[in-house]
């Protein structure tokens, strides 16, 4: 078992990994957690898998278990699911002092974190991300959010969990789409922070060698996310560089009505930025073709698909992120070295000017 302690005072809590924690979290749960109602909030696809697990373990321990269960996918990011969890969570009684279980991948995640945020001004909840993407990132950090018509994750807040509890071997359950989709975001932390673990990434020839290192990828993911976090909890500067290759990411899954991987965005984002900033001068020459050597690896497409470059620019130079009239671009010098740069919103051009 590995336990990494994020520290943010008062809202301190453990990353817990260890493989098949799954199969004892009652046990795990009752070391501090002495009421009686937990609700568990789920996707169908994960509840398939492992409702009984679940149950089974935490009845072991007397609790008296809620599911409340919803489609898999962005679209449950709504105000109107996020209502109607409200209503079950009602009608299943909990308060204040009870326990929501957020189990699943970042939808869920971001889902049940923003209800347990504000369901009675507040109710603690832990994370069980189910996803490669949720175990590295999207479950550490307190991030929570629902989507509007408008936008994503346009409601939210910063509402740490109770703990979290990382099981690498319900990733044996997942797609490889959604596999390829988390290690966009692992080689994401590899270059912003960590040339040792790019290193390993580029070693890695199978899945099966893929899931030998499972644990030390996971680890090392959420070593580097947890020393981010406890320097800027609210995203004001260093938490930015999580950023890395998220701006044209972004771009680019909103440009195909968010039904396009992240994490695939994400690679082809890092892969252009650094392009770009190598031909600035800004970045060590051949870091660009490391990344896509990297991706080529994982056998991730770091082609950018066809664009409109208007709509491209106009959805960058919209980004909620913007500060006066300023984009925060996230550029590396060399791969495990990344920074801000802070360039007017006139001069996107200058980087995403010419794309196609
Ligand atoms: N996923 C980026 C962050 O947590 O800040």
């Amino acid at each position: 078992m590995k336990i990494i302690n994020l520290n943010l005072g008062l809202k301190s809590y453990d990353i817990i990994i260890q493989k098949g924690l799954i199969n004892n979290i009652g046990s795990e749960i009752s070391k501090f957690y002495y009421n009686k109602k937990i609700t568990v909030i789920t996707d169908i696809n994960v509840h398939k898998f492992y409702e009984n697990k679940i149950k089974k373990s935490l009845e072991q321990y007397n609790y008296d278990v809620n599911f409340i269960i919803v489609s898999p996918g962005e679209k449950s990011k709504s105000i109107e699911v996020l209502t109607d969890v409200y209503r079950k969570l009602i009608k299943f009684g909990m308060t204040r002092s009870d326990l929501i279980i957020a189990f699943g991948g970042g939808v869920i995640g971001d889902l049940a974190g923003f209800a347990a945020s504000t369901y009675l001004r507040g109710v603690n909840y832990i994370q069980i991300p189910s996803s490669l993407l949720a175990q590295i990132d999207s479950s550490i950090g307190g991030k929570v959010a629902v989507n509007l018509e408008q936008g994503k994750n346009l409601i939210g807040s910063f509402y740490q969990p109770y703990r979290v509890f990382i099981d690498p071997d319900v990733l044996n359950t997942l797609p490889d789409k959604y596999i390829k989709d988390g290690l966009g975001e692992v080689i994401k932390y590899a270059c912003i922070k960590d040339s040792n673990l790019f290193e390993v990434l580029m070693n890695i020839k199978s899945k099966d060698q893929l899931f030998d290192n499972i644990e030390y990828i996971i680890e090392t993911c959420c070593n580097i996310k947890k020393s981010i976090v406890e320097i800027d909890e609210r995203d004001t500067g260093e938490r930015m560089i999580l950023n890395f290759g998220h701006t044209l990411g972004h771009a680019i899954e909103k440009y195909y009505n968010y039904e396009y991987s992240h994490g695939i965005a994400v690679s082809k984002g890092m892969y252009y930025i650094t392009k770009k900033s190598e031909e600035f001068s800004i970045t060590e020459p051949g870091t660009a073709e490391k990344i896509k050597k990297i991706l080529i690896n994982f056998n991730i497409d770091y082609e950018l698909p066809k664009l409109d470059i208007n709509t491209i620019t106009d959805t960058i130079k919209l980004d909620k992120k913007n500060i006066s009239n300023k984009i925060n671009l996230i550029l590396i010098k060399k791969i495990g070295e990344a920074f801000i740069e802070s360039i007017p919103i006139d001069q996107i051009n200058k980087y995403f000017g010419e794309i196609i």
